[in-house]
């Protein structure tokens, strides 16, 4: 979602609206603004894309200089006049925008239901608002502390009340917000775009600071409602490079966002006083969990890789088959489903055709349909029977990287609650995984603080037209993904390939200096792999080897080695898979290729 405000002298409907053309890129399937017309606050909202709202305010314009506007990218509750923001409370004095996902809305929402409050959407958001009226006393500012103190969760989230008529009151935590200093009018916004044509000068807030806004002022309150002095954050990206945050490309900026979009998806489904995985978002109760079978896993590109990440997480913890197919040959061949079958369909878009078919498939046999998504109310969700969501955020980039990274997540944490519920794994087995998954944001965060080495990597890879990606078990199925980046986006031919299946044709394609992407981080299987990786060496393959740290044996072995941090080993492929994601990225940054839009290819195909 993406929040802007304003205060000042100007019409304020213009701003909000040039301010939320520029932060459509941060999602969009509602839009919403709240403007203080005379007095009093007047909402106009609309689902679909901003222009819908567009021409639902032009002909009535809103007149008046202070207002808060709203794109959503659904989370809480489905794309919908209702679900858009702003939000009133009961009385309409209260109006609020907010991006981001409170946790306990549901514990809040029965709370304030019990005193008399009526809510019109079915998002998290209108329990902040409401929050704000019942704990009303005459202090904006104060009351707004008390509410925030009371969220958990992550928001970016703007306030504006009809008693209060001089400002603009903004929180955040976990999600981003800017404050926009200007002369005589200020701004808020979620992200620099969306302020660049007014000033240049603004305050970056951190976690748990509040600021109030007026035309002539902005103050900054920390936690416990001390006022703090902030430096100003002078901008000096141009307009184009503003939208990705100052990155050359989307896509870089998208890997880099993927400490936060795992953080966000391991958010809310931790129980950490068990230290289990709760995904209350699935309905199976613990009898069909109990009576499937067998699990299909469908998807397409990225997603199917996830899948097959899926297949090996869900067979080692559950002890149950599972087939991974793409979905464009599953839809046709006729597959044996029934009641005691579990269709999962991946698709970071919810709207690839193929995946949709399969979806259909799945319920027209009568077996249970299980979506990970990463798009509230794409026709995926809709029409599956439970949906675990990533919380990537949108993804721009047509290489898919934060989405396939969160995908993984989405299918472990369903995999250790279905291993939990079938008592098919041990306690310390569980709380194991469990307690390296708290670790891998960060660990993720580590790989991404060093750049310079995939660069090196990729410079070594862009005079070759074909490369090699080996590995044996989860680095087989993530050395697939590492060669379809690379395909995707470089145009070098990749292929990836088990590592003990090379000798079986493929090595005759090994010649001097050829580039051999070796994923090495599964111990059950390092050894088998390592004299894979021995073979081609010998017919002197470069090699670029992926290792845990402090892995010694490859030092000799390696032309370039790569150490990823230690985690469980069946939680690598969400670290491994960073360092090609970099070295693809780079590959075709020096080819001077189009990186966010690689050629031939679409984000979403929602054609056959
Ligand atoms: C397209 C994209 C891929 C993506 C695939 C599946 O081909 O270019 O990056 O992996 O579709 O998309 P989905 O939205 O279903 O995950």
């Amino acid at each position: 979602c993406g929040i802007v405000g304003y205060i000042g002298q100007k019409q304020a409907q213009d701003i909000l609206v040039n301010g939320l053309k520029k932060l459509e890129y941060r999602g969009y399937d509602s839009a919403g603004v709240a403007i203080d017309v005379g007095g009093s606050i007047v909402v106009s909202k609309s689902v679909g894309r901003l222009k819908e709202l567009e021409s639902k305010i032009n002909g009535t314009k809103l007149l008046g200089f202070r207002g808060i506007g709203h794109t959503r990218w659904a989370t809480h509750g489905r794309p919908s006049d209702e679900n858009s923001h702003p939000h009133f409370d009961c009385t309409e004095k209260f109006v609020v925008v907010h991006n981001g996902i409170i946790e306990n809305y549901a514990e809040l929402r029965e709370e304030l239901k019990a005193l008399g409050h009526e809510f019109k959407s079915e998002t998290d958001t209108e329990v902040i608002s409401h929050l704000i009226e019942e704990l009303y006393n005459g202090n904006l500012l104060e009351t707004f502390r008390m509410a925030v103190a009371r969220l958990e969760g992550s928001y970016a989230c703007a306030v504006m009340s009809e008693d209060e008529k001089d400002k603009i009151i903004v929180a955040r935590k976990d999600s981003p917000l800017v404050v926009g200093i200007g002369v005589g009018e200020n701004f808020i916004a979620s992200d620099i775009p969306a302020i660049l044509e007014h000033t240049r000068n603004a305050y970056i807030l951190d976690d748990y600071e509040i600021a109030v806004l007026t035309a002539d002022s902005v103050d900054i309150f920390d936690r416990q409602g001390k006022h703090i002095k902030k430096s100003v954050f002078e901008v000096k990206w141009d307009a184009v490079s503003a939208e990705k945050g100052g990155y050359d490309h989307f896509m870089l900026k998208e890997i880099d966002e993927q400490p936060k979009a795992l953080k966000d998806t391991l958010r809310g489904r931790i129980d950490e006083q068990n230290q289990k995985i709760k995904l209350e978002e699935v309905k199976l109760t613990a009898k069909e969990l109990q009576d499937i079978q067998k699990i299909h896993i469908v998807a397409c590109g990225t997603a199917y890789h996830a899948g097959l990440v899926g297949k090996y997480a869900i067979e080692q913890l559950v002890r149950i088959p599972v087939e991974v197919e793409v979905a464009s040959e599953f839809r046709y061949r006729n597959p044996i489903l029934n009641e005691k079958t579990l269709v999962m369909v991946i698709s970071q878009s919810g709207e690839t055709a193929d995946t949709l078919a399969a979806l259909r498939l799945g319920k027209a046999a009568g077996s249970r349909v299980a979506a990970i998504t990463n798009v509230v109310g794409s026709s995926v969700s809709r029409e599956a029977d439970d949906v675990i969501y990533t919380w990537a955020g949108p993804e721009i980039a047509v290489a898919s990287t934060k989405a396939y990274t969160t995908q993984l997540l989405a299918v472990y944490m369903f995999a250790l609650y279905m291993a939990e519920i079938r008592q098919t794994i041990s306690e310390q087995a569980r709380i194991e995984i469990y307690q390296a998954l708290q670790y891998i944001p960060e660990q993720a965060a580590r790989i991404l603080a060093d750049k310079d080495h995939a660069k090196k990597v990729a410079q070594g890879l862009i005079d070759w037209n074909s490369a090699f990606f080996i590995g044996r078990g989860m680095d087989y199925t993530v050395a697939l993904e590492g060669a379809l980046k690379l395909k995707e986006i470089s145009y070098i031919h990749a292929e990836a390939y088990a590592a003990g299946e090379l000798k079986h044709g493929t090595i005759a394609l090994i010649e001097e200096g050829i580039p051999v992407i070796s994923l090495l981080t599964q111990p059950d299987v390092y050894e088998k792999t390592m004299s894979n990786v021995i073979e081609v060496k010998a017919r002197d393959a470069k090699i670029i080897a992926v290792v845990n740290e402090g892995d010694v044996k490859s030092k000799d072995v390696a032309d370039e080695l790569i150490e990823i941090p230690k985690t469980h080993p069946i939680l690598t492929p969400i670290l491994s898979v960073i360092p090609l994601q970099l070295i693809s990225y780079y590959a075709s940054v020096l080819r001077g290729n189009d990186v966010d839009k690689p050629r031939n290819l679409a984000k979403s195909v929602t054609v056959e």
